[in-house]
């Protein structure tokens, strides 16, 4: 089941998704969190910084595990998950470094995967996962394609994936072109998902998404397949489902 939950301003959206995160921390407090980068999560991450130094939420049991990272890129590299992580979130709340999960860059890539899919089934399934949508339905770095990878896996970036990340990027040259996700069977086993998506030049690719054909072409139309998903958007990026809603 998607709910849709439309909201007045990328702000707005931020507050909304960051009291969901928040509920269920303080309903299970050492809930296992899915975690997404890009700029869709930075103001979720902001509340959620904000309310944890005003003492409403606590980390010290929770355990996170991030959707993807890139290839070959040092943890400690300014354009690493691993860095953004830390810089947004990680060193602002008191979640133990111990329980926080990012695919390594740094290992050999079969048995980085296999490891990540091992850790995630270890923690027992993830309670909360949060995703962002790309331009072509991409969720974690889950590109289109003819088939949908289930597990954990090495990829190579879609070319718009790469010119939307180019902005993170001192000279389009320097951006990576492989990463590391979590497959789309570590994403639906989730037991809750809250998807976050702002702006205009979201609107068709969400329209696509949620009420199109379910196909491995735009993959994040598998959601429509999950039976707990919450879909957070500003009026700008449900401008085209404002009908269906
Ligand atoms: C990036 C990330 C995704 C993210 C998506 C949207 O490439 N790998 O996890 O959800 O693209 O990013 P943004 O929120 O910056 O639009």
């Amino acid at each position: 089941m998607m709910d849709f939950i439309c909201t007045q301003s990328y702000d707005e959206m931020s507050i909304k998704a960051a009291a969901i995160i928040s509920a269920q921390l303080i309903n299970k407090p050492a809930s296992v969190l899915g975690l997404a980068t890009g700029s869709s999560p930075l103001g979720t991450y902001s509340y959620l910084s904000e309310w944890y130094s005003q003492g409403i939420i606590d980390f010290s049991q929770a355990k996170s595990i991030n959707l993807d990272e890139y290839a070959d890129i040092s943890p400690d590299n300014k354009q690493s998950y691993h860095y953004y992580m830390h810089k947004n979130l990680f060193s602002k709340v008191n979640i133990n470094p111990d329980n926080t999960y990012i695919p390594s860059s740094e290992k050999e890539v079969a048995a980085a995967c296999f490891e990540y899919d091992s850790i995630i089934e270890r923690l027992g399934g993830i309670d909360l996962m949060l995703l962002g949508i790309g331009h072509n339905g991409h969720i974690g770095f889950n590109e289109p394609s003819d088939r949908l990878e289930k597990n954990t896996h090495c990829v190579e970036l879609a070319k718009s994936t790469i010119a939307a990340n180019s902005r993170f990027f001192s000279s389009a040259d320097t951006v990576l072109t492989k990463a590391l996700t979590m497959g789309i069977k570590q994403i639906m086993q989730a037991r809750k998902i809250l998807l976050i998506v702002s702006g205009k030049d979201k609107a068709k690719i969400v329209e696509k998404a949620f009420f199109g054909d379910i196909t491995p072409l735009v993959p994040a139309s598998v959601l429509q397949l999950h039976q707990n998903v919450t879909v957070i958007g500003d009026k700008e990026a449900f401008s085209k489902i404002a009908n269906y809603i």
